[in-house]
């Protein structure tokens, strides 16, 4: 029984992902565009064990019995059925990042494991399937497959649904500082807030716009065009709120505080700070800069009230397995 190791790095869309128009196979209602958070990782262990009588899963120290372990035996299924093999699997994951951060932990969560996974199930899978395959674990852990700058292909199907790299990690020295809000209120999950969308009389709207907005963001990066790059990432990620803010029922991730580095953001800009904002499925501000301002960014974003922590990546590389797993 060979333990298997992964590593993968959450990912910050600069174009997002919502809504889904499969969403059993997550095949998405558009593309997307993201950079992985270098530096920041989730680290996945994977063991087929004859001895066991069901899955297992360790995350973050902790056995889990509850929806997490449930989508990650679903997901072992799906790679089981594919290597034809029976064995329950250990599974043991943790992340390098605070959990009560508010990062989606799901895609370097579900890239990692399909990494480890596939290859302990005795898998060969190339780039593109194993993309393929973390897709159906949580979409955008389809990201977190390639290096540095990638696009998921939104595709038609579930054979051409996936990521791929647009530019690799070195290409383009960016800082993503991410500012924690202290007050981190439970809310509506991705999964549930993808279903949501097409409740939004927006969405239709923010669609029409995607095939544009896809194509400056790719030019900005292929070109390192920043000020191109700043206002399209804005511009996706209110598009995205807007119509999370017009669904039923509605929901609004913000707190005030997020609204206020984002007005600061915009003035830090139009001074020549080369930094822009994009938000997820939570009130935290990922503020995206040039590497030579990243200090600055990080030095203002704490002094503003209500926010507790600032995180910094740089741009990531791809998913890759850890040696020396070893056999036990
Ligand atoms: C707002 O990939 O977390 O971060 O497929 O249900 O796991 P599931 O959703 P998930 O959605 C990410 C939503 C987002 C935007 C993005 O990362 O593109």
């Amino acid at each position: 029984m060979q333990t298997v190791s992964a590593i993968a790095h959450p990912n910050i869309a600069f174009i997002k992902y919502w809504g889904n128009r499969y969403p059993v196979l997550r095949l998405p209602a558009n593309g997307s565009i993201s950079m992985n958070l270098g530096g920041l990782f989730t680290r996945t262990q994977v063991c087929f064990n004859s001895g066991l009588d069901r899955d297992i899963l360790v995350l973050n120290w902790r056995p889990e019995s509850g929806r997490a372990f449930q989508r990650v035996s679903q997901h072992l299924d799906r790679i089981r059925r594919m290597a034809g093999i029976q064995e329950y699997a250990e599974v043991i994951s943790d992340n390098n990042f605070p959990m009560g951060a508010g990062i989606a932990s799901s895609a370097s969560a579900f890239a990692s494991l399909t990494l480890a996974a596939s290859v302990a199930a005795g898998l060969n899978l190339d780039e593109r399937q194993l993309s393929r395959l973390a897709r159906l674990g949580s979409g955008s852990a389809c990201r977190s497959i390639p290096e540095g700058f990638v696009e998921w292909l939104a595709g038609e199907s579930d054979m051409d649904s996936y990521a791929h790299s647009i530019a690799p990690a070195r290409h383009w020295a960016l800082v993503d500082c991410i500012a924690i809000l202290s007050q981190e209120h439970k809310s509506i999950g991705s999964t549930e807030g993808h279903e949501l969308a097409e409740t939004s009389p927006l969405q239709a709207a923010r669609l029409a716009q995607i095939p544009a907005h896809l194509e400056q963001c790719r030019r900005a990066v292929v070109e390192r065009d920043f000020d191109r790059l700043a206002r399209v990432v804005e511009l996706d990620s209110n598009l995205m709120h807007a119509v999370i803010m017009t669904s039923s029922p509605p929901v609004i991730y913000w707190q005030p505080a997020t609204l206020t580095v984002m007005e600061m953001v915009r003035g830090w800009r139009s001074q020549g700070i080369p930094a822009c904002y994009t938000i997820d499925a939570g009130p935290n501000v990922h503020v995206i800069c040039e590497a030579w301002a990243a200090d600055e960014v990080e030095e203002r974003l704490r002094d503003i009230p209500g926010v507790s922590q600032v995180l910094r990546a740089s741009v990531g590389g791809a998913a890759y397995l850890e040696q020396g797993g070893g056999s036990r």
